[in-house]
């Protein structure tokens, strides 16, 4: 059985042309008043701060897909279905997006090309641009070779996803059975974190920013009753869903003993989150340990979850460390979520991507 990674990014050489030509975020450039710290990624508001030293390191393991092939050798990675990292093209003016699209797109899919049988691709939308726009990028993803569905942030349009000006996209990505691949970035607004957040490093936005922004945005898909209208609309939500598997339970509840909701005749005809998470989402495993993982499990089910990496982000921070501990926390996870049954654990660490994402044509 392969092993294949659905939850994988790469910044191909057209998106690193755009980061480079500005200054403001999202952008990459070097500091002159500190070299030593090279190129830095700052692709976020809360990161663009002295005292976060302007975002990240950025080195060629972002843009350079032979790192990507070598990192998927050194881990045993068969297939990697690789995705545009965020913020993805959420910030291009409305009128240049379409065509930087297009442009990005051919760029993931010529790497594909170059690499037949190990790398796929989620594609990258312009939800900058009028709604046309978005679906034609849709269908025309739709014909491409290694595309399996599309990569998109929690924001949609501007306003969210539970936003009904979204219906032709879902529409769209429905009737050509794309899968959407549903990823955070925007996090929770900084002031929750409180006045000593930059002391802690990018701790209290990525463990519990992204996961809480992942778990708002599929709850109001759910509360708009996007999976009503379109109930053949698949997602794959990153990271275990979030929260959501911890939490289903709850908004359940919340819903079942809400008054205006009942008073609105919402409740006829809803369909349960539990449903909506076996027959509609799909869980990548990027959750680094075997408690919350077998929550996904639970709730989604062993034949719906995909194993993941983030690569390459959370890369080991010691010299020279070749093996990512990142990568080994979630494949320890697997296999001590699913320590009694082999068959499901390969069916997480590749069989489910090679089934649900058709990866065999
Ligand atoms: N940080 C990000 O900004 N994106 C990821 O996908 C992971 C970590
Ligand atoms: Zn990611």
């Amino acid at each position: 059985m392969p092993v294949v990674d659905v939850h994988t990014h790469v910044y191909p050489p057209k998106y690193m042309d755009l980061l480079r030509s500005r200054t403001a975020v999202p952008y990459v450039r070097s500091f002159p008043d500190n070299p030593a710290a090279g190129d830095r990624l700052v692709i976020l508001p809360a990161e663009d701060t002295e005292s976060t030293s302007r975002g990240r390191p950025i080195g060629s393991e972002y843009f350079d897909i032979k790192q990507k092939l070598a990192f998927m050798d050194q881990h045993g990675i068969d297939i990697s279905v690789i995705s545009l990292a965020n913020p993805w093209l959420d910030w291009l003016p409305a009128e240049s997006a379409a065509a930087t699209a297009r442009e990005i797109n051919d760029d993931v899919e010529r790497m594909c090309a170059e690499h037949e049988g190990r790398l796929y691709a989620f594609g990258t939308l312009p939800l900058s641009a009028p709604a046309e726009e978005v679906v034609a990028e849709i269908e025309r993803l739709a014909s491409i070779k290694h595309m399996r569905g599309v990569i998109i942030g929690t924001s949609g349009l501007g306003s969210g996803l539970d936003d009904p000006k979204l219906d032709p996209i879902f529409a769209a990505l429905e009737k050509h059975d794309q899968l959407i691949f549903l990823h955070p970035h925007y996090g929770l607004p900084t002031s929750v974190f409180g006045p000593r957040a930059s002391d802690y490093g990018h701790v209290l936005p990525l463990a519990l920013g992204f996961p809480l922004e992942t778990t708002i945005a599929v709850t109001r898909m759910l509360l708009s009753g996007v999976w009503d209208r379109f109930q053949s609309l698949n997602v794959l939500i990153a990271h275990s869903g979030g929260t959501l598997p911890f939490l289903a339970g709850r908004i359940e509840s919340c819903i079942a003993h809400d008054g205006h909701l009942k008073s609105q005749g919402a409740f006829e005809g809803r369909r349960s989150v539990w449903d909506i998470l076996k027959r509609n989402i799909y869980l990548d495993a990027v959750i680094y340990a075997d408690v919350g993982l077998k929550a996904a499990i639970e709730a989604s089910g062993a034949d719906r979850v995909m194993f993941g990496t983030d690569h390459p982000f959370f890369p080991p921070l010691g010299e020279g460390e070749k093996e990512w501990l990142s990568v080994k926390m979630n494949s320890d996870a697997v296999r001590s979520a699913l320590a009694d049954d082999r068959s499901a654990a390969d069916a997480v660490m590749g069989g489910n991507a090679v089934r649900i994402l058709k990866l065999d044509r």
